[in-house]
């Protein structure tokens, strides 16, 4: 069995609660910082974790915070980007629900840490209830002093509120969230300036992702080196999987990072196999904006070693062979699955979600999605498919945010790996093979 961290207690009666969670020993973290640590000393122990941002590039949390302004005499932020609409991805909803005040805790200490007096979880609108959980879990941390002014006894007040978006993938784009919670529209801010210089009211932000904020409990319970034996090389600790698709166990699994892919898909611990005794065809590992793999590279990198669920190890092989860990959205596909249908799933999603700033992605996400849609209506011809990989190369590092390159990156992978079936549908794919498509 893997360490769990984030997930110990995850079946323990009542632990949304703030008691059973206090008893399971909860708030440690807040105790052991604003008691005994100075905010130096926790960004300290966060660098030596080695921890890196689970929302999905894995840039380096302690490398993160030190970027923040300090001689800015403005306020200091912290913002939680709970927004989590990387379809493929449900674990940071998992965690919010059912263990809210950890959440709140690494919350606490975190801001301790940057020095912040206002801090922010910024939710997508679809988790409604979950705002009702965290309000719930704020209001009894407040009644416990450990919200507020002065929290236990020590000189560091905080303030923590609750923000719903309104249902737009773009809003977990931090710049974009940035403007969202301002009470503007969506749109993403060029950079530089970063938010650690200029982010939430042009004040010095740091935006992490909840289960990156939730890290820093047991990392700093633990200590940073503890943590970082966990792991692989850069690739340190545990990491939230969602697991979803074909296989026989979906769900939220903890993983200690270095984990085989096979292992992960295949054991009973995580996925349990693919479903109804079929073959694996593909898999995408890091939630739909990371590249497609088909079953020879996810489970073996092109040097023929066991792929890991490490950073480097998805991404062994660039974009040719191999993929990324991203928001850790494994998405399982058995030998059945239409790819160019999923492609085309995928492709809607991201010109819907558009925010339509930059041309390049509002116009090339819709040039995707309707090629997309004629090839599969045995409209297409096989010239499309180069169209489609031009379009995508147009689009990649050619917009204000990463959402163009999320749209073109699964387009290129999924050519480049499965170009045959692309093909099939060009030269009129039989009708039963299809007929599912009518409602589209
Ligand atoms: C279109 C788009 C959507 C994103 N959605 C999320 C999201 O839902 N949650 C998240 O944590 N990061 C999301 N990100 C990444 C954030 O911009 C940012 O890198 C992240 O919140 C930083 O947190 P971390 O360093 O803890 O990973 C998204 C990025 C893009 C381009």
């Amino acid at each position: 069995m893997g360490r769990k961290l984030l997930l110990e207690h995850i079946n323990e009666p009542g632990i949304q609660s703030f008691e059973v969670y206090r008893q399971k020993g909860g708030y440690a973290s807040v105790e052991k910082a604003l008691k005994t640590m100075t905010p130096d000393a926790v960004m300290e122990e966060v660098k030596k974790s080695g921890l890196r941002g689970r929302g999905g590039a894995g840039f380096p949390a302690g490398m993160k915070w030190s970027f923040i302004d300090k001689k800015s005499d403005k306020p200091r932020y912290l913002v939680c980007n709970a927004d989590e609409s990387e379809p493929g991805t449900f674990k940071d909803r998992y965690l919010m629900e059912h263990i809210p005040h950890i959440l709140i805790e690494g919350m606490i200490t975190s801001s301790y840490a940057l020095g912040a007096k206002t801090s922010f979880i910024y939710i997508r609108g679809e988790y409604m209830y979950i705002v009702r959980i965290l309000e719930k879990a704020i209001d009894e941390a407040y009644a416990k002093g450990f919200l507020g002014k002065n929290i236990l006894g020590t000189d560091y007040s905080l303030d923590l509120y609750v923000h719903p978006g309104a249902g737009a993938y773009i809003c977990g784009e931090e710049t974009a969230l940035l403007e969202s919670l301002e009470g503007k529209r969506g749109n993403p801010r060029l950079k530089p300036p970063f938010p650690a210089v200029a982010g939430l009211y042009a004040c010095p932000t740091v935006v992490n992702n909840v289960e990156t904020i939730a890290a820093v409990v047991p990392i700093i319970n633990q200590g940073g080196e503890e943590y970082a034996k966990i792991g692989i090389g850069k690739s340190t600790g545990t990491k939230l999987i969602s697991a979803s698709g074909h296989i026989n166990k979906p769900g939220v699994y903890e993983i200690e990072l270095g984990l085989p892919v096979e292992e992960f898909i295949y054991s009973e611990e995580y996925c349990g196999g693919i479903w109804k005794g079929r073959k694996l065809k593909a898999v995408v590992a890091g939630g739909s904006s990371v590249p497609i793999l088909p079953t020879d590279l996810i489970l073996k990198t092109a040097k023929g070693e066991p792929r890991l669920m490490t950073y480097e190890s998805l991404s062994d092989g660039g974009f040719v062979s191999g993929t990324m860990l991203g928001s850790g959205g494994f998405i399982v596909m058995d030998e059945t699955t239409n790819i160019v249908k999923n492609l085309y799933t995928f492709s809607r999603f991201y010109h819907h979600e558009s925010c339509g700033q930059c041309s390049p992605c509002r116009e090339g996400t819709a040039w995707l999605e309707k090629i997309l849609h004629r090839l599969l209506h045995g409209q297409g011809k096989k010239k499309d498919i180069d169209i489609l990989v031009d379009a995508a190369k147009k689009i990649e590092g050619n917009t204000i945010c990463p959402l163009g390159d999320a749209a073109a990156w699964p387009v290129a992978s999924a050519i480049r790996h499965f170009r045959k079936e692309f093909e099939e549908e060009a030269a009129g794919l039989p009708a039963e093979r299809n007929l599912e498509l009518a409602t589209h």
